[in-house]
């Protein structure tokens, strides 16, 4: 498990009640930051933040809708009243969707993706950067996906909006690399987390596996141990960048 200096920190991390949001969440904590957990699953989101306080860290809950400006703007300003500044977000919530050819893709989950998944972390974005400005500068990781650079049949909203995640983070890191924020998209495979186990069968699961040359899918772990390098001073020298968490599988 990798491990980064964190001590000092303020870190959002939204979708942070399950999967690869708890992960990222729970190695920040370990790693010495106080970490806001922002997720629209109260029960999730609350347990994890138990998991954290249990542990010796500090975690305050917050309930967000990213889909919602308004909600994003309301979490930050819970990170800056709380903790005194704002250094790192992972803008992670994410939903899958609608699984249908493009032409009788359903219009209503073309919307929510793109609100969750492309919106969402623009609108985390749109807060996130004058807080970490006025805290001295920061780093912002963006959870993309594979789907990000390649397609994926049956999933244009999903597909589209992780590629509209990488035109989004290297426009911000343009912008803001001289000012103190690096800002990063992280590309994983297919990772072992409710996301897949609640939507998929064990069939599929099993033929998702296959399709990574290293032979399986990966673990939360595995992609915040990546994540937790790109939040901290360790990745001082990479902004604007997509990095690959995905056992090869965009490699083929
Ligand atoms: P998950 O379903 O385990 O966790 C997602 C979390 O986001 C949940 O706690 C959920 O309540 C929260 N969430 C969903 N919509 C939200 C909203 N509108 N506002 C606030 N919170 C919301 O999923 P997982 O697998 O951990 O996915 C996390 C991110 O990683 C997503 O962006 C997903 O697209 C991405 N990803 C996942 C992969 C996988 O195979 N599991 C592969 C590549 C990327």
């Amino acid at each position: 498990m990798a491990q980064y200096d964190y001590n000092g920190k303020v870190a959002i991390v939204t979708g942070g009640g399950s999967g690869i949001g708890e992960a990222c969440a729970l190695t920040f904590a370990r790693s010495g930051a106080k970490v806001v957990v922002a997720d629209y699953d109260e029960e999730g989101g609350k347990r994890v933040t138990e998991m954290i306080e249990s542990d010796g860290g500090e975690a305050t809950f917050v309930a967000v809708d990213v889909a919602k400006p308004e909600q994003n703007e309301a979490m930050v300003s819970t990170a800056v009243e709380t903790y005194g500044g704002l250094h790192v977000a992972v803008n992670n919530a994410g939903i899958g969707g609608a699984q249908a050819p493009t032409g009788e893709y359903p219009i209503e989950s073309w919307q929510q993706v793109l609100d969750v998944n492309l919106s969402g972390v623009f609108y985390g974005m749109r807060y996130e950067i004058p807080a970490m400005l006025a805290s001295g500068g920061g780093s912002i990781v963006n959870m993309a996906s594979i789907l990000g650079s390649v397609a994926f049949a049956q999933s244009a909203a999903y597909v589209s909006a992780k590629h509209g995640v990488l035109g989004l983070t290297k426009t911000a890191a343009v912008e803001y690399s001289g000012q103190g924020i690096r800002v990063n998209s992280v590309g994983p495979g297919f990772i072992n987390t409710p996301l897949l186990e609640e939507n998929l069968d064990q069939d599929t699961l099993t033929a998702l596996a296959g399709m990574h040359p290293i032979g399986r899918l990966g673990e939360a772990q595995e992609v915040a141990d990546l994540v937790a390098f790109l939040g901290s001073d360790s990745a001082s020298f990479c902004t604007g960048g997509y990095y690959l968490v995905d056992g090869a599988y965009t490699a083929q």
